[in-house]
């Protein structure tokens, strides 16, 4: 199993990180290949919970290297702030490496999202306001600035004034917020000299790694329906978090891909906005929040609630060749009477075949679901497939027979050993 790919099925905050902690011990380097701090990733060591934007979730194993592949935008100001903190937490990023090819996030890049958002009105995408789309817009563009930039210090300054007096003119014609080019070029000269020793061929790491027949995880942030080309267009991010992205992402080739990883919710959630055919607006949808803690780990913003969507997640598996899938959060549907679970789509009273290539069509299908009962106990304790009631199994083995691939984790709580894992 040299390189195991790990991507959410669904809006975002499956649990991803949770899985990629677990797995990451069998793995000697963990690599984030997209996205940037607009992701938020939660472990639980114990007592003690960490909420990642930019390090990669296998930073607690003193034997993995954490990689930021050359598919992330990095925001300096952030990823120090975070290496501060787990340091000061006695969590050790000294094996990070991060890609000489990967973009920066500057000041006017979240200029910029804040200007698009505000002139979206109720149109708005709900982006999480890190300058996410104008980062990757600029390295579309060509006119990004990269990590490998600052190993010559003269010329980054060079560089970072340039596209700070041009963004200056921009963003005053725009009525943007106005950008302090000084102190942005101070600033940022501090932040490259500093990001220097991190910056590697990370590339020729992974590429050496694979060499010497070390396990590589690939860490997805986002997901599938997040996804600038498969996602619910426009409310969606400006990367591939789909499993393809992986490999651009990091440098690594499709045939090194061995194992391909969906973590799907046992519900869903979304935040932002954009169409959403499960959606709960009542009191189960507020029961979900409760008890599942649905509240944005970066933005603190309520995560819209409803049930499992299996048209989704049959998509999913095709979009990502997913081997398997994780089923995250089984335990907080303990207490509901009855769990429903989304098998179908219909439009004016004709049924869907698949899942529609049209955000404007998605919007208006009539959900078909399946009712199940609930299984009415705490299943947190519960270590082992055998052990789980016949309610979840059945929920599980609808799963499975829906997708056609095996549920292989299921999550029972947020602690990295309250899983029960299949094989
Ligand atoms: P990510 O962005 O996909 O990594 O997910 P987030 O960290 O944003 O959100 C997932 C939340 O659910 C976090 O608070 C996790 O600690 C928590 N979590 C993960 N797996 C489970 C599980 O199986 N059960 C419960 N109750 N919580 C979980
Ligand atoms: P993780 O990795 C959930 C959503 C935003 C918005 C849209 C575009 O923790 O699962 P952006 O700032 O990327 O331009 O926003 O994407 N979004 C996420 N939703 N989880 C995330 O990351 C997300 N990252 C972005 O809410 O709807
Ligand atoms: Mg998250």
């Amino acid at each position: 199993m040299p390189v195991s790919v790990v991507v959410g099925t669904q809006w975002g905050d499956e649990g991803k990180a949770k899985i990629i902690d677990l797995l990451a011990e069998s793995h000697q380097v963990v690599a984030r290949y997209q996205g940037g701090h607009n992701a938020g990733h939660t472990v639980v060591v114990g007592d003690q919970k960490y909420a990642l934007q930019l390090v990669p979730s296998g930073v607690f194993y003193s034997h993995v290297m954490p990689v930021i592949g050359n598919g992330v935008v990095v925001d300096l100001p952030t990823l120090f702030n975070e290496i501060d903190t787990l340091e000061s937490r006695g969590v050790s990023c000294s094996r990070l490496k991060v890609s000489s090819l990967a973009h920066l996030i500057f000041p006017w890049h979240q200029a910029h999202d804040a200007l698009s958002e505000s002139s979206l009105g109720d149109q708005k995408i709900g982006t999480t306001l890190k300058g996410i789309g104008p980062a990757y817009a600029d390295k579309s563009r060509r006119v990004g600035i990269r990590a490998g930039d600052v190993r010559d210090a003269g010329r980054f300054k060079k560089l970072v004034r340039a596209r700070a007096l041009d963004e200056q003119k921009i963003l005053a014609a725009l009525g943007g917020e106005q950008l302090n080019v000084d102190q942005i070029v101070e600033k940022f000269v501090a932040l490259g000299k500093r990001l220097e020793p991190y910056v590697a061929d990370t590339v020729n790491l992974l590429h050496q790694a694979l060499g010497r027949k070390e396990n590589l995880l690939l860490e997805g942030a986002q997901a599938t329906f997040l996804d600038i080309d498969h996602g619910t267009y426009p409310f969606v991010t400006s990367s591939n978090p789909t499993a393809g992205g992986a490999c651009a992402g990091s440098g690594l080739g499709p045939r090194d891909i061995t194992r391909i990883v969906g973590i799907a919710k046992a519900y869903t959630t979304r935040v932002g906005s954009g169409p959403f055919p499960s959606e709960l607006l009542g009191d189960l949808g507020e029961k979900i929040v409760d008890i599942g803690h649905e509240f944005g780990t970066v933005t603190g913003r309520r995560r819209r609630p409803g049930w499992l969507d299996l048209v989704m997640l049959r998509h999913a598996v095709r979009l990502n060749s997913l081997t398997e899938i994780a089923l995250t959060k089984l335990d907080v549907l303990d207490t509901f009477s009855t769990v429903r679970v989304c098998v179908g789509y219909e439009v004016d009273g004709t049924e869907l075949h698949g899942y529609p290539d049209d955000a404007q069509v998605l919007a208006k299908v009539v959900p078909q679901y399946v009712d199940l009962e609930g299984w009415n106990c705490s299943i947190r304790q519960v270590r082992s497939f055998a052990d789980l009631p016949p309610q979840a199994k059945a929920l599980i083995e609808l799963v499975e027979q829906h997708v056609g691939v095996p549920v292989s984790i299921i999550g029972v709580g947020p602690e990295r050993n309250e899983c029960v894992v299949r094989r």
